[in-house]
Parts: C-alpha cells; sequence; structure tokens
C-alpha cells in the first residue's frame, strides 16, 4: 500500500514535469473563495486535478480544483485552487495525497491557506491569522498503515509542524504591510457540519483559537517528509454560539472575497522571502 503511494505520487509528479518547464519549489494551496490567487501567476500552465492521476478532487462550493503551475515575482510556484477534504469521502491519506505528488514533484516549502470558524475573543470576520499549532481532532491520521521509508520516518515529530522562520517572515510582511497577523492554534474537526456551540466551547478550553476541517492532513503529510509549513487562516465566521448568528457557507465564502486583497498581499510579501530559504 506504501509501495503503491509512492509509485502513484512519482507517477502524477511525472505527468505534471511533462505539462510545464518550470520546477517550482514552493507550493501554495487555496482554500475557500481564496482561488483567485493563481490569476496572478505568469506563464501559468493549468491543469484541472481530474487530469492528474490518483489526485482527489474536490467537490466543495468555491474549490475551482487545478493545479496552477506557473511563475509569481518570477518565483516558481505551484499553486493548488482547491483542495479535497475528508468530509468529500477521501480517506485522510487520500485527501493529502497532492503533498505527496509535490513532494515528488521538487517542492520544498508549502503554503496552506484556509477558511476557519474564529474562537479566540480577539478575532473579528476576516482577520488573518498563522497557525502557530493544531489540535488534531478529525479522528485519524493519513500516515496510517506501513510506513513509505522513502517518504519518512514511522514517527514523525511534530513540535516545530508550524515552521517558526516562516511564521516570523509573515509576521514581519504583515507588520510592513500594516495588516494585522495574529497566531493562533487550529482545530480541526472531520465536519462536515460546523460546530455546536457545546464543542466550540470545549475546544476553546483545549486551548483552540481557530476550528476548520481541512489543512491538519496535509501538514502531517508534509511534515512526514520534512517539507517546511506555513499555515494561514482567515477567519471567515465568528465559531458557533459566539455571535448569535447562524453559519453558512455563503458567509464563508463571501468573507474570503472580502479579504482576498489583505491575503493577497500578504502572500506577494511572504514569498519571496520563502523562496530565498529553498
Ligand atoms: N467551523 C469549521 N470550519 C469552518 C468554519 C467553522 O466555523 N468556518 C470556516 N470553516
Amino acid at each position: 500500500m506504501s509501495e503503491e503511494i509512492f509509485r502513484a505520487a512519482d507517477q502524477a509528479a511525472a505527468m505534471i514535469a511533462e505539462r510545464s518547464v518550470l520546477r517550482p519549489k514552493i507550493a501554495v494551496v487555496l482554500g475557500s473563495g481564496l482561488g483567485d490567487f493563481a490569476q496572478e501567476l505568469r506563464n501559468e500552465t493549468v491543469i484541472p486535478y481530474s487530469e492528474v492521476p490518483n489526485f482527489p478532487v474536490s467537490t466543495a462550493i468555491g474549490h475551482a480544483g487545478n493545479l496552477v503551475i506557473g511563475e509569481f515575482a518570477n518565483v516558481p510556484l505551484a499553486v493548488m485552487q482547491g483542495r479535497a477534504h475528508y468530509y468529500e469521502g477521501n480517506s485522510f491519506a487520500k485527501a493529502a495525497f497532492p503533498m505527496r505528488v509535490l513532494h515528488r514533484f521538487g517542492v520544498k516549502a508549502v503554503v496552506l491557506t484556509n477558511a476557519a470558524g474564529g474562537i479566540n475573543s480577539d478575532y473579528g470576520r476576516g482577520a488573518l491569522v498563522a497557525i502557530r499549532d493544531h489540535i488534531n481532532l478529525m479522528g485519524g491520521s493519513p500516515l496510517i498503515g506501513p510506513n513509505e521509508d522513502r517518504f519518512g520516518p514511522r514517527f514523525p515529530d511534530m513540535t516545530y509542524a508550524y515552521d517558526r522562520a516562516y511564521r516570523k517572515l509573515a509576521i514581519d510582511a504583515a507588520k510592513m504591510l500594516d495588516i494585522s497577523l495574529y497566531e493562533g492554534v487550529y482545530a480541526a474537526m472531520h465536519g462536515p457540519s460546523y460546530e455546536t456551540p457545546a464543542e466550540i466551547q470545549m475546544l476553546a478550553r483545549m486551548g483552540a483559537d481557530l476550528v476548520g476541517m481541512s489543512t491538519v492532513p496535509e501538514v502531517i503529510v508534509a511534515r512526514h517528509m520534512d517539507m517546511r509549513v506555513l499555515a494561514i487562516s482567515c477567519v471567515t465566521n465568528m465559531a458557533a454560539g459566539l455571535s448569535g448568528e447562524t453559519i453558512n457557507h455563503e458567509e464563508v465564502l463571501e468573507t474570503g472575497k472580502r479579504v482576498k486583497g489583505k491575503f493577497l498581499a500578504l502572500l506577494r510579501a511572504v514569498l519571496p522571502g520563502i523562496a530565498a530559504t529553498v
């Protein structure tokens, strides 16, 4: 099985390498409502996920489902417009398979973005948060099963899962741009229902600042292969029970659209710094 994943990742990476001459060392994963960043790429090649062998296809609204290889400020990038989730019926390993492919394609660092519910009362709708750590409450790991030693160790360390130097780059970039960027702990739930107010109270007591339904499987797989990770959440709504309002996906997408400018500015400012490290 692990041998199979290795071969599948190699095959998909080879296919991508045939479609573009660029060899990005950085990948960016764009979450709900943030997919437009891909339009900023030059010399781009757009590859629908459905054309990449074994790639999980995203069905969520607001997820275009393309891998775009292109240049941003002369830095080659692999940009994923949308991601597949566990709640869509993918195993954790399948949902995180794109990280395996990107690794075999030569990517060394990933910037993961997502939409999240805000738990920390300092946050408001539209706040940007650099994830400092996570609490995996999804009920499983993408590393379950035989370990593939060519990817990484059986028991990978998670102490510095969210690269400290990259977080500092992001904080410095935000300061320069006069954007508020918080740091916080992301609790991952499998969804797809949003949380109950009681669950949010539980997460708050556990020390979570944010809650979402993605990212953590990708981070675990990326760290398994020693890829460096920066993860930024956009607080699209306050978590259940904290604002008196109910939560819906349209609101999530709408907030994503509203903060797009701020978010793009941050990405633009942080990518050259990351490029200097890979
Ligand atoms: N909970 C879980 N996932 C989310 C939320 C939320 O409130 N908002 C956006 N993604």
